[in-house]
């Protein structure tokens, strides 16, 4: 079928727009792609010369953005001009959990979806698709197809008309190229069915029909909270088991292994680490307690909040297990973190495990020394909302007469000597493949290494005798030795 659509427009350049573009942008050579975004770096960073530069790290986004872009995708700052010429605008902006006023804590802040929509109607021009890819609470269509409707009280409303789609978005970061080329379903909700045709034969010039669903606004709308809903709720499954298994000498991932090959469970999903992290789902579920809150559905709500207080209460406990093994005392002691985003692959950190954790370890007076392959420091500062160690001493601040711990950053790894404990954060592939054996010589005694990934090679680490608390692992050392 011959689409009857020349240009498309994303409004929003983060994390979903900009990949799920390029892709879309790859598949269909002979479609104009525009993504725009108020944020003017953002832009310039996606149009840097140098692709190690892009705003966003993704393995493969490179390759693709280097086929695409000033070919059939563009990265602008000129939003109204590229809503005028779009037929078919993906709202793709950021829809965080709002923090004041009515909701507060639980319920989405749309105030830049609305803003978008308002521009939207202002700046189109005749017949428009307009699609939800940002996550979105249940019958956010209905509002914004208020807002593009409104332009009909208006005497220069062009003869334009809006049709309103969700359209979800599935990707993980760290794995969004794959998931954008291979996705496991392409979900369209709506009621205009050419609408919804037009904007799925997009889809099918990669992903095969079959995976291509067609819904009601409203199913699309909460299957993609309930989709990330139901996998943090297997997150924070299996982190509460870990510890029983610590405490009874049970091993998480044989546990997780056992139960994974269960066909009705499945084995994805079921890795035990410091909590889960990510800009989505916790902010998705207490959406979703939100919703069962406002139809007086408070048991449902209650169900769901629980996913996230585990969770929180899983970061606490890993801060807490450091502290209790180097004797109940961790001020002045050097600690190394391996990693701080929210997972391996990316360079995001936001709802990272490691805020919570490293927070909780610098108010007990450690000195931690972080690394991370992908994450700058000045992103670090700003989640820990405390400058690095280097610069409080540079601006002669009286640091040592308080017992607060600091940080620094460190690009390389070479930063075991003197220090008391390693806690592993983030997966990267990296760590899997220290040299143990020689880390330990520089380390204080008795040396920790805490592994809340279960990554670390735990043969090469018993071998050099230093103490090693694995995360769900109830057979792992309990004794303090010499090393
Ligand atoms: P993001 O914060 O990385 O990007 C959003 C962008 O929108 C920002 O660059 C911001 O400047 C821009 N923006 C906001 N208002 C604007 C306006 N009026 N005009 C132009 N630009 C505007 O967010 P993200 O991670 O890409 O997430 C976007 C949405 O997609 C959210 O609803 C999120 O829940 C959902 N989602 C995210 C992921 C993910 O992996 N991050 C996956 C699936 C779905
Ligand atoms: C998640 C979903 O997987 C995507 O389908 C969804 O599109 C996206 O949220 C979204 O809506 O934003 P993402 O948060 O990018 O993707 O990454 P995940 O792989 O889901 O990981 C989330 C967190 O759970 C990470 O902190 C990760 O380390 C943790 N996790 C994941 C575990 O602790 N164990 C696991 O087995 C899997």
């Amino acid at each position: 079928m011959e689409i009857p659509i020349k240009t498309i427009c994303c409004i929003g350049a983060g994390y979903v727009g900009g990949p799920t573009m390029a892709m879309m942008a790859y598949k269909c050579p002979d479609l104009i792609f525009n993504v725009v975004d108020i944020n003017k770096e953002r832009i310039a960073a996606w149009n840097n010369d140098d692709l190690s530069k892009l705003p966003i790290f993704e393995p493969g986004l490179k390759e693709i953005i280097s086929n695409t872009r000033n070919k059939n995708l563009f990265f602008k700052t000129e939003i109204e001009e590229m809503i005028a010429c779009a037929d078919i605008i993906f709202i793709s902006v950021n829809t965080p959990t709002k923090t004041r006023g009515l909701g507060a804590g639980k319920s989405s802040d749309l105030k830049w979806v609305e803003a978008c929509a308002r521009q939207v109607a202002k700046f189109s021009e005749g017949q428009t698709i307009v699609v939800e890819k940002s996550t979105l609470p249940v019958r956010t269509a209905e509002v914004i197809q208020k807002i593009l409707d409104s332009v009909h009280s208006n005497s220069n409303s062009k003869g334009k008309s809006f049709s309103v789609l969700s359209n979800p978005e599935f990707l993980a970061e760290g794995t969004a190229i794959k998931d954008l080329e291979n996705p496991d379903r392409v979900l369209i909700g709506g009621e205009d069915k050419s609408a919804m045709l037009l904007l799925s034969e997009i889809y099918a010039r990669w992903v095969p029909k079959e995976k291509i669903l067609f819904t009601n606004i409203w199913s699309s709308e909460l299957a993609k909270l309930t989709s990330n809903a139901f996998l943090a709720q297997r997150i924070s499954s299996i982190n509460s088991i870990s510890a029983i298994c610590e405490v009874t000498g049970a091993n998480i991932k044989e546990v997780s292994r056992a139960i994974g090959k269960d066909s009705r469970i499945g084995s994805k999903f079921l890795d035990s680490g410091p909590g889960f992290g990510g800009s989505c789902f916790k902010k998705d579920i207490l959406n979703l307690v939100y919703l069962a809150e406002y139809f007086g559905l408070k048991e449902v709500a209650n169900f769901w909040e629980e996913v996230v207080t585990i969770n929180n209460w899983h970061q606490k406990r890993i801060a807490k297990i450091v502290v209790k093994k180097l004797f109940g005392t961790i001020s002045q002691k050097k600690i190394v973190i391996l990693g701080f985003s929210f997972k391996a692959n990316t360079n995001d950190t936001r709802e990272s495990a490691a805020i919570r954790i490293c927070k909780d370890l610098i108010e007990e007076g450690a000195e931690l020394v972080i690394h991370d392959p992908k994450v700058s420091p000045q992103q670090i500062e700003i989640d820990l909302q405390m400058k690095q160690f280097s610069e409080i001493k540079n601006e002669n601040t009286n640091y040592s007469n308080n017992n607060v711990g600091n940080w620094r950053f460190s690009k390389n790894l070479n930063i075991f000597d003197n220090a008391h404990a390693v806690l592993v954060l983030t997966e990267w592939e990296d760590y899997k493949y220290i040299k143990w054996d020689q880390v330990v010589k520089t380390m204080v005694r008795p040396a920790w290494v805490f592994d809340a990934r279960s990554i670390v090679n735990v043969a090469l680490v018993k071998q050099t005798g230093i103490n090693f608390w694995c995360l769900g692992d109830g057979s792992s050392n309990n004794e303090i030795s010499d090393f």
